[in-house]
């Protein structure tokens, strides 16, 4: 079997950590190994600042090469259902690709966001399930329907950087936030989930109605029951924000209204006072400011927590290249987690 890389629990807390730590001494200036002659294609059906620069660069870094392909601008449009007849625009099947990418490379990596219409569709994340079905090579997730692993590995190697290696019990916040457009819950799924798996208090902060799977809600706190943390959550942003070391913030759409759009921009509309603002982070033990990026300024964040000592979004975001780095150096080497 393969070790892909999708909800990034699989090297278990243990091999997150060593990833993590491995990526603070690359960034510190630690020699990476390098393994040249090795090639990785990434398919990114959607678009990409840090993700596909983050991934190029580390494959700069350790000498692999990399292939990047855009369904439907560069490389044939996919067709992603099971069985379709295909009379449509799209020219090749996801599954037809992903056996001939993985004969050329060592790595296959894949972007495929929710399309946020059909829950039990973004439920099964076809795109990756084709993608590990049909791949004899390590797959890692570029952010699906359900997960962004490698945003969790950036945000856990900031955790580390900032409060220390051992996040045991570290108080951390993840608050919904107002948005324009409804948006996917891959990335509030991750940090709650690579939250729980290193053991910290996680609060998640979140207005009715806009709530997370109940399913990897209920994992998450498996996950942190586990490792000496817990999970809570609450409709109440400022009593959620108190005293954490950690502010997480991120728009998604909730579960249980799933593609009910009208309905979502309507509530989205009146919940602009969901906004991360310095007098919010008043609240907080000395908290710092994280957001995967892009973020919406003046509407998720203020202008003035963002450009403050209290805003960490630009180490985080530095952070996915040593963080892919570390888990590229890892998976090309003999045992790609170190099986603790
Ligand atoms: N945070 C993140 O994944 O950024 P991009 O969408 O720009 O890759």
């Amino acid at each position: 079997m393969p070790s892909h890389f999708i909800d990034g629990t699989e090297p278990g807390p243990f091999g997150v950590s060593d990833i993590a730590l491995r990526a603070l001494e690359l960034r510190a200036g630690a020699a990476p190994v390098r393994r040249p002659g090795a090639r990785l294609a990434a398919m990114f059906l959607n678009p990409s600042l840090r993700t596909r620069t983050s991934l190029e660069a580390a494959c700069s870094v350790l000498g692999i090469h990399p292939i990047v392909l855009e369904p439907g601008r560069t490389s044939w449009a996919l067709e992603l259902r099971e069985g379709a007849v295909m009379n449509g625009d799209a020219a090749e099947h996801v599954c037809d690709a992903v056996r001939v990418l993985s004969s050329y490379v060592d790595i296959l990596a894949v972007r495929a966001f929710a399309g946020l219409v059909d829950r039990d569709v973004d439920q099964a994340d076809p795109v990756i399930k084709a993608f590990t079905d049909y791949s004899p090579v390590p797959v890692v997730n570029l952010e699906s329907a359900r997960f962004h692993p490698l945003q969790g590995l950036a945000d856990t190697a900031t955790w580390m950087s900032r409060l220390g290696p051992d996040l045991q019990g570290q108080p951390i916040t993840l608050t919904w936030a107002p948005h324009p457009k409804a948006l996917p819950l891959a990335v509030p799924h991750q940090v709650l989930m690579s939250s729980a798996l290193q053991g910290m208090h996680v609060t998640v902060a979140h207005p009715e109605g806009m709530d997370l799977d109940p399913a990897i809600v209920s994992r998450a706190e498996n996950l942190a029951d586990g490792a000496g943390g817990s999970v809570r959550i609450t409709h109440n942003q400022e009593e959620g924000l108190r005293g954490a070391r950690v502010v997480v913030a991120k728009s998604w759409s909730g579960f249980s209204g799933y593609g009910r759009r009208a309905e979502e921009a309507e509530r989205r509309a009146s919940l602009a006072d969901w906004r991360i603002t310095n007098r919010k982070l008043d609240l907080t033990d000395d908290g710092g400011f994280m957001h995967c990026l892009p973020v919406r300024r003046n509407i998720v964040v203020d202008d003035a927590v963002m450009d403050s000592h209290r805003s960490w979004v630009y180490e985080e975001a530095g952070l996915r290249l040593w963080t892919t780095t570390a888990l590229l150096e890892g998976m090309l080497s003999e045992v790609p987690w170190n099986g603790r």
